[in-house]
């Protein structure tokens, strides 16, 4: 594949297991011109985020990435980890090396302004964490849209969410992020909960990773065993690949089944704070009749995907068949 073939992207991820699984598999596709990693806080700290995500680089043996740090703590809302599901240190606690690896000396808005603007061909952004970096950068340098493809992002729910009964955790750690990125005004494909949870890596598969001689393949394998210690009676010994399904359907999008919903994110205080609206009714409705049509940003969501076909994307692409 020709330089000029491969597509240019920037990951921004909360690494995280899961995004561990996603950034082994960007760094290794053939298809993917990784530009930049932005790291911010979400599933631990944003330091813990950037020594986890230099981390997986290093054992990858990926390119000289740059690499940035970036928000601290949401918009709004205070910080509030999901260390219990990915570990005290964000990485399912395998007690790893600290990475040989550093930064870049530049905060994460700036390397994506530069990074996205400096590319040759139109960049894919690739969201995987809560949007706080995005909504700065969208909110600090808007003309960085000029040379953005698509945003490809995790995050949100149509139906049932994980931080609360109706939330998605990176859209509820920091929901007017979110929905500043809904508004960016290029076009943005929604890789939520709903197809997130279903693409799962067989026991058998896990088992051939976890027990193989090359490091990159046993951590794969680690993390992909690695279990939310509230479920840590999982007998399910397969492994979900999470945020790495959002990659996926970057380099294959035939494997995602979306429509083009408007989508817009409940802000106000209460229960449904962070709710990702997915109006998928086929006519408008009362409200509309006795209230006017509010403008929303139309999302292409994924309502489905091809599991088997993801799984050996990623497979092939990590174990570098
Ligand atoms: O809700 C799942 C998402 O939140 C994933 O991106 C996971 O890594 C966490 O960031
Ligand atoms: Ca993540």
């Amino acid at each position: 594949m020709t330089d000029g073939q491969r597509i240019p992207v920037i990951i921004d991820c909360d690494t995280g297991v899961d995004d561990a699984l996603a950034l082994l598999f960007a760094v290794r596709h053939p298809a993917l011109d990784v530009r930049a990693i932005t790291c911010v806080a979400g599933n631990t700290d944003v330091d813990g985020v950037v020594r986890n995500t230099l981390t997986v680089l290093e054992v990858a043996g990926a390119g000289d990435i740059p690499v940035a740090r970036g928000a601290e703590r949401p918009l709004i809302e205070p910080v509030r980890t999901a260390r219990h599901v990915h570990g005290q240190d964000g990485m399912g606690d395998l007690g790893l090396p600290a990475p040989t690896r550093v930064p870049v000396d530049v905060d994460a808005v700036t390397l994506l302004r530069r990074e996205i603007l400096a590319s040759p061909r139109p960049v894919t952004l690739i969201p995987m964490a809560p949007l706080t970096n995005i909504a700065l950068l969208l909110r600090t340098h808007p003309e960085v849209t000029r040379n953005i493809e698509r945003i490809v992002f995790m995050g949100g729910a149509v139906a049932t969410g994980n931080a609360t009964p109706v939330a998605e955790f990176n859209v509820w750690h920091d929901p007017e992020a979110a929905a500043v990125l809904l508004t960016a005004g290029v076009p943005i494909t929604m890789y939520g909960l709903d197809v997130f949870k279903q693409v799962l890596v067989p026991a058998a598969d896990v088992q051939r990773l976890r027990a193989g001689t090359d490091p990159s393949l046993r951590l794969a394998g680690e993390l992909l065993a690695h279990r939310d210690p509230a479920t840590s009676g999982d007998p399910t010994p397969t492994g979900g690949l999470g945020d790495a399904g959002a990659v996926c359907a970057v380099v294959d999008p035939g494997g995602l089944t979306t429509e083009r919903l408007p989508v817009e994110v409940a802000l106000a205080p209460g229960p449904g704070r962070g709710q990702t609206i997915v109006d998928r009714r086929p006519l408008p409705g009362e409200s509309e009749i006795h209230e006017g049509t509010r403008a929303q940003p139309l999302v292409d969501v994924a309502l489905g995907v091809d599991v088997q076909r993801y799984v050996k994307l990623w497979l092939t692409a990590v174990e570098g068949a």
